[in-house]
C-alpha cells in the first residue's frame, strides 16, 4: 500500500471539490443536493480535517427538518436549475414541511445519533457537552417522530414506505416485492413492449455513468411511480398505510435505528436528561421485536412485510447490519460472521459485495446488487470490533483501504477485483476511507 498521507490528500481533495459550503453534495452532476446519510457519513471523516466544518455538515442538515421531526432524505439547492427536482417532490404539499426549503417527504437510514458522538468524541467534555445540547432537541424530536409515525401498531420495528428510505435503492428484498405487487399495469405494459428502451435515452443518471451499473429503466419508473403515489397522499403516513402502498420493516434502517437509540440514550445519560418514558419503552420494544426477523432454518435476519409480517428472504448486505446494531446475541453474531468468511456469501477478494455471491441477484458492478460500499464497509468494520472479531475488522479495514488506494473515491466497487463503478469523486468514500485511515 502507498503512503497513507498521499490517500489522505487524495481523499481530502474529493471533500473539498465536493464542499458547498456549509454541507458537502455526494458527487458532482449526479448528486448535486445534499443527502441525509451522506452527510452523516462525511462528517464522521470531515472530523478529522475540521471539527467546526463537521458540526456544520449536520447543523445545516437540521435546517430541512420538518416540524414533526421528520429528517427528509434530500435538502434541494436553491438553485433555478434544480426547479424540477424540487418539483416532482413538491414538499410544500404536506403542512408540516419546512419554511422556505424544499425537500423530499421520505428520510433514509438515522444515522444521525452516530455522527453526533463520532464528531463529539474528538472533543474535551465542556465543548462536547455544548455540541449535544445543540442537537439534542432535533435529535430526540427524530426518534420520537419515527416512533409516532413509523410504528402505528406499537410493535416496535419501524417501516419505510419507499426503497430509497433504506438508502439502498435497488436492494433485493425491495425490488422482489416490487417487481411482484407494487408496478400497475401501465408499467408491466411498457416492459412487454420493450418502450423502457426507448425511455432509457432520456435517463440522467446514464450520462455520466455506464447503464450495467444502474438499476434498469422498469424499476427507475416503478420507484418514481412510488414516489408520484406518496405525494398524491402528500407524505401522510396514515393515507398511505390505508391505501396498501408499500410498508416494510427494512433490516438495514432497523439496524442502524437499534444503534442510533443506544446513541440517543447515551447522549441523554451525558446531559443528564431523561428519555421521555414513552420512547424508552419503545426502544426496549425494538430490540425485543427485532428477533421476530430470524429465520431458524437459513440462520440469518430479513426484513419483512409491515401488513402481513411475511419475512422477505432475499438475503443482502442488510443480512450483516444486525452486528452494526450489537444487541444481538454472540451466538447470532457468529453466524453472521461465518457468511462473511465465506467465499461464495459475503467473501469475495475485494468484499462486502452489497448482495452475497450465491445469490440470484448478484451482478458485480449493479449499484446495490453486488458491488461492495464502503459506507457498508465501515458499519460492519464497527460492528465486528464491538463483537471482538477485531482481526475480521482489521482485515476489513485493510482490503477497503486498498480498494480505494487502487480506484479512488468511486461511489462503489467491483468485488472481484476492486475496480471502481458508479460515479467518481464520491464524498462518502472519501470521508470514510480519511476515518478509516485514522482508527
Ligand atoms: C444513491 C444511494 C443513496 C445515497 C444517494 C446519494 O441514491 O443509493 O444511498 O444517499 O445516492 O449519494
Amino acid at each position: 500500500m502507498q503512503d497513507s498521507t498521499d490517500l489522505f490528500s487524495r481523499m481530502k481533495a474529493v471533500l473539498d471539490m465536493n464542499d458547498r459550503g456549509s454541507y458537502t453534495q455526494p458527487a458532482h452532476g449526479l448528486y448535486p443536493h445534499q443527502w441525509l446519510w451522506d452527510s452523516c457519513f462525511i462528517a464522521i471523516g470531515l472530523r478529522h480535517i475540521d471539527v467546526e466544518r463537521s458540526k456544520m455538515e449536520i447543523i445545516s442538515l437540521l435546517r430541512g427538518q420538518w416540524h414533526n421531526g421528520m429528517m427528509p432524505n434530500i435538502i434541494f439547492r436553491d438553485d433555478p436549475q434544480y426547479r424540477t427536482d424540487r418539483g416532482i417532490w413538491r414538499s410544500w404539499v404536506n403542512p408540516f414541511a419546512p419554511d422556505g426549503v424544499a425537500t423530499t417527504g421520505i428520510t433514509q437510514p438515522p444515522m444521525l445519533a452516530e455522527a453526533v458522538v463520532q464528531i463529539g468524541s474528538l472533543m474535551e467534555w465542556p465543548e462536547c457537552r455544548a455540541w449535544y445540547r445543540q442537537v439534542w432537541p432535533a435529535l430526540l424530536a427524530y426518534h420520537e417522530w419515527l416512533y409516532a409515525d413509523r410504528d402505528p401498531h406499537h410493535e416496535g420495528l419501524v417501516l419505510q414506505i419507499h426503497p430509497w428510505e433504506t438508502g439502498l435503492d435497488n436492494t433485493p428484498p425491495w425490488m422482489a416485492e416490487m417487481h411482484q405487487h407494487q408496478l400497475p399495469l401501465w408499467i408491466n405494459i411498457i416492459e412487454k413492449t420493450r418502450f423502457d428502451k426507448v425511455i432509457s435515452l432520456f435517463r440522467r443518471d446514464t450520462h455520466s455513468v455506464p447503464m450495467d451499473e444502474r438499476f434498469s429503466t422498469i424499476e427507475a419508473i416503478g420507484l418514481f411511480d412510488i414516489q408520484r403515489r406518496l405525494r398524491r397522499k402528500a407524505y401522510d403516513s396514515n393515507k398511505i398505510l390505508d391505501h396498501g402502498l408499500f410498508a416494510i420493516e427494512d433490516l438495514a434502517f432497523n439496524s442502524i435505528f437499534i444503534r442510533a437509540n443506544q446513541h440517543l440514550r447515551d447522549i441523554a445519560h451525558s446531559l443528564k436528561e431523561i428519555l421521555p418514558k414513552e420512547l424508552e419503552h419503545h426502544i426496549s420494544l425494538t430490540e425485543k421485536a427485532f428477533e421476530e426477523l430470524w429465520d431458524p432454518y437459513t440462520m440469518q435476519y430479513y426484513s419483512r412485510d409491515f401488513i402481513t409480517h411475511r419475512l422477505l428472504k432475499e438475503p443482502s448486505i442488510a443480512t450483516l447490519l444486525p452486528l452494526y446494531a450489537g444487541h444481538v446475541t454472540p451466538e447470532r453474531a457468529k453466524e453472521l460472521v461465518k457468511l462473511l468468511e465465506n467465499e461464495y456469501a459475503f467473501g469475495p477478494a475485494f468484499p462486502v459485495p452489497s448482495v452475497p455471491i450465491n445469490s440470484t441477484w448478484y451482478n458485480p458492478r449493479l449499484y446495490w446488487q453486488g458491488p461492495s460500499w464502503v459506507n457498508m464497509n465501515w458499519l460492519i468494520i464497527d460492528g465486528l470490533k464491538r463483537y471482538g472479531f477485531s482481526d475480521h475488522a482489521e482485515a476489513l479495514r485493510e482490503s477497503t483501504l486498498e480498494m480505494v488506494e487502487k480506484s479512488g473515491s468511486s461511489e462503489y466497487f467491483d468485488p472481484r477485483d476492486g475496480s471502481g463503478a458508479g460515479a467518481d469523486n464520491f464524498s462518502w468514500t472519501a470521508a470514510l476511507a480519511i476515518d478509516l485511515l485514522k482508527r
